[in-house]
């Protein structure tokens, strides 16, 4: 149930008897030669809304860019800087609890953008003690990494052993094939598995993985696999944050 396709009517409705909202967020920034720049918006997007018809819960908007500044010496890639993503996710939670949400899922496609989100809810959590105090309403807000869902590192150490890597992976891959198969590019990777290694900063990462993956093959990826993944990770989460969603 996208929150995009609803009307006010309809979302008045749903606040009489629910509570809980997903909100997808993401990143814009470069997989490597043969991945989409959205790959990290598309595949939490996706996940979101399996679970959203599963629960039916409302899903926000997806939050599209993030935190990427490692990525920015590839073009297309663009980034928050955390205090943009921190105010950001301050404004969608603070704009739909003045509706009656209060329970705030985040679906995550980017490990970078981790740190910035728990900040964000202990923004929120602090702003509503110093201005509301006793009386501030029961915000809560849960955070789940679709691609550490258990059951989805399971299946990608299954399938792609080492070579699911860190960037660029071919489960996150195949997930944006299952959601976009006319996207499918056919380009050559050399070498096949791209190297280990560590990054600071936009120039140490570009340095060290050049053509931008890290550790991975995404060519190993299938529409059928990404598939999988999806039912996977929805089902995983679909378990474990049903009773949060549901206040
Ligand atoms: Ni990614």
């Amino acid at each position: 149930m996208r929150l995009q396709l609803a009307t006010w009517p309809e979302v008045t409705d749903y606040l009489t008897t629910r509570r809980g909202v997903i909100l997808p967020i993401g990143s814009t920034e470069q997989h490597g030669p043969s991945a989409l720049v959205g790959t990290d918006a598309i595949t939490a997007e996706t996940v979101a809304w399996e679970v959203g018809e599963a629960l039916n819960v409302y899903v926000a908007p997806t939050m599209a860019v993030g935190m990427a500044h490692h990525h920015m010496a590839f073009a297309g890639s663009m980034t928050l800087r955390p205090s943009t993503m921190i105010a950001m996710i301050r404004d969608y939670v603070v704009s739909l609890s003045a509706h009656g949400f209060r329970r705030f899922l985040f679906i995550n496609g980017h490990g970078g953008n981790i740190p910035t989100i728990q900040s964000a809810f202990y923004e929120i959590y602090e702003e509503q003690r110093a201005t509301h105090g006793a009386d501030a309403p029961d915000i809560q807000c849960g955070l789940v990494n679709w691609f550490n869902s258990p059951p989805v590192v399971e299946a990608a150490r299954r399938y792609f052993g080492d070579a699911e890597g860190g960037h660029a992976t071919p489960s996150e891959v195949a997930v944006t094939w299952h959601a976009y198969p006319d996207q499918i590019r056919d380009v050559p990777l050399d070498p096949p598995v791209a190297p280990e290694g560590r990054f600071t900063d936009w120039r140490s990462l570009r340095a060290n993985f050049p053509d931008g993956r890290m550790g991975s093959n995404p060519a190993l990826a299938t529409r059928e696999l990404g598939t999988e993944f999806v039912a996977l990770a929805r089902d995983h989460i679909v378990k474990t944050q049903a009773d949060f969603l549901a206040g």
